[in-house]
């Protein structure tokens, strides 16, 4: 079969590593790809969003199959395209993948379908939202409707620095159209889990749940990122509390989706906080998370090639789908001055990393050479029998790795050990 994998993160690569153990994969292609990917696939110059431009591509290279990875593809009909060109795909069309798009929407359908979440106001006026925060509670979370690479949800602990966030996302247009409308949401506390799930529309499964890492800095500290580093399974997530989010959030989600007719196909990432009072849906996203899917993929012992097909199908229901009992272990080696302004360009050296794998996100190949090209540049994973070991393998290695203004959390995976 020849495969089409769109994105170009460490997320890409994880999938593009995984998918390369099938024996029915005869040919990879990633769009655009990085300096990593290449090693597997051939890396072709199209943006991940020139839909256009990847469905002629596809077609013209007889693609038997496309996994469009990244939120902004998918958000913008990226399925679709490629559907209708004949081109089945691993993910949610453009109407599903609004659970991502578009947080006026997931929130709407959380409150319609009585799926725990923060309590929200949406407003796509900004006097009436500034009025709103004259007196709603403090701390409060501002959310931008639509994509802002990461960057649209603000936690404002003052009531001016809620206003200030108002007025940035509505009136100054930040994030562009993303800012019509805000949504306004009760702050909650409690470890964070993201759950990852592969669905077909009916059927459910969920994947090894894992805790991410947003802040840039040890200890919690600094700008929130993409994410600098992630651990599996997280220790938070007992099984009592897995039963409970089946029944109560990840099933309810998939049937209100279906209802609302719009099935989701593909990997729906559950972003849960674990409050006093329970699980609370803090996020959906419509895709792997970058970089969740570089710990949970190596735990997977089945086939993603079949799982991927089966979703496609419509078929989950009758696929065993089985994990390793290891932990599993990602740090990220980030540029200096990530997530603001950094510089590109450096040569990466990479020394022993034992039984370490090396995820390429940031990176490209400069004539045979591999050299930065982003902020998030490597993601350094192991497995091992325990998250002790995990870890432990995964920082030797990162210790053997350098380039011009390298850094990385020295913390990765410490909450969970202290669990
Ligand atoms: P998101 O960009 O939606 O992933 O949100 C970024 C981060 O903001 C989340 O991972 C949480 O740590 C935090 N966050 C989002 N919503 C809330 C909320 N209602 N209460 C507290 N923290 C939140
Ligand atoms: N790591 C968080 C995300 O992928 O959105």
């Amino acid at each position: 079969m020849n495969i089409l994998i769109l994105g170009s993160g460490g997320r890409e690569h994880a999938i593009a590593r995984a998918l390369a153990q099938s024996p029915r994969v005869t040919k990879l292609y990633a769009a655009p790809g990085n300096g990593g990917i290449a090693q597997l696939a051939e890396c072709v110059d199209i943006k991940a969003t020139d839909i256009a431009a990847m469905r002629d591509f596809a077609v013209a290279n007889a693609i038997d199959f496309a996994v469009p990875a990244a939120d902004d593809p998918l958000v913008l009909g990226a399925v679709d395209a490629l559907e209708s060109a004949g081109i089945p795909c691993f993910g949610p069309n453009k109407a599903a993948a609004q659970i991502e798009g578009s947080k006026v929407f997931s929130k709407d359908l959380m409150r319609k379908y009585n799926i725990p979440t923060a309590g929200y106001e949406v407003f796509d006026d900004a006097t009436a939202a500034l009025a709103y925060l004259d007196t709603c509670a403090i701390p409060t979370v501002i959310k931008a409707d639509g994509l802002a690479l990461g960057k649209g949800v603000i936690i404002a602990q003052t009531r001016d620095e809620a206003r200030a966030a108002v007025r940035e996302i509505m009136l100054d247009k930040k994030f562009g159209a993303a800012g019509n409308r805000v949504v306004v949401e009760e702050f909650l506390t409690g470890p964070e889990v993201s759950v990852l799930s592969f669905t077909d529309g009916k059927t459910v499964v969920p994947m090894v749940s894992s805790m991410d890492h947003k802040r840039a800095l040890d200890g919690d500290e600094g700008l929130n990122t993409g994410g600098m580093g992630v651990i599996a399974p997280n220790p938070f997530y007992t099984a009592e509390i897995s039963t409970w989010c089946k029944d109560n959030i990840f099933t309810p989600t998939i049937e209100a989706m279906a209802a609302e007719g719009c099935p989701f196909k593909g990997c729906l990432y559950f972003g849960l906080m674990l409050t006093p009072a329970g699980p609370r849906v803090i996020e959906y996203n419509c895709r792997f998370g970058d970089p969740e899917a570089q710990v949970v993929l190596p735990l997977l012992e089945t086939g993603l090639l079949d799982i991927f097909e089966a979703v496609q199908q419509a078929r989950l229901a009758a696929l065993n789908i089985t994990w390793k009992d290891e932990c599993a272990c990602c740090v990220i080696m980030a540029s200096g001055g990530y997530p603001e302004k950094y510089s590109t360009g450096h040569a990466i050296t990479v020394g022993d990393v034992g039984g370490a794998f090396v995820y390429h996100a940031g990176t490209k190949l400069v004539g045979g050479e591999v050299v930065t090209a982003g902020g998030r540049v490597l993601g350094i994973t192991a497995t091992g029998a325990s998250l002790q070991q995990a870890i432990d393998q995964a920082y030797a290695a990162v210790d053997n790795i350098t380039f011009d203004g390298a850094f990385c959390r020295r913390d990765i995976g410490q909450r969970a050990l202290n669990a």
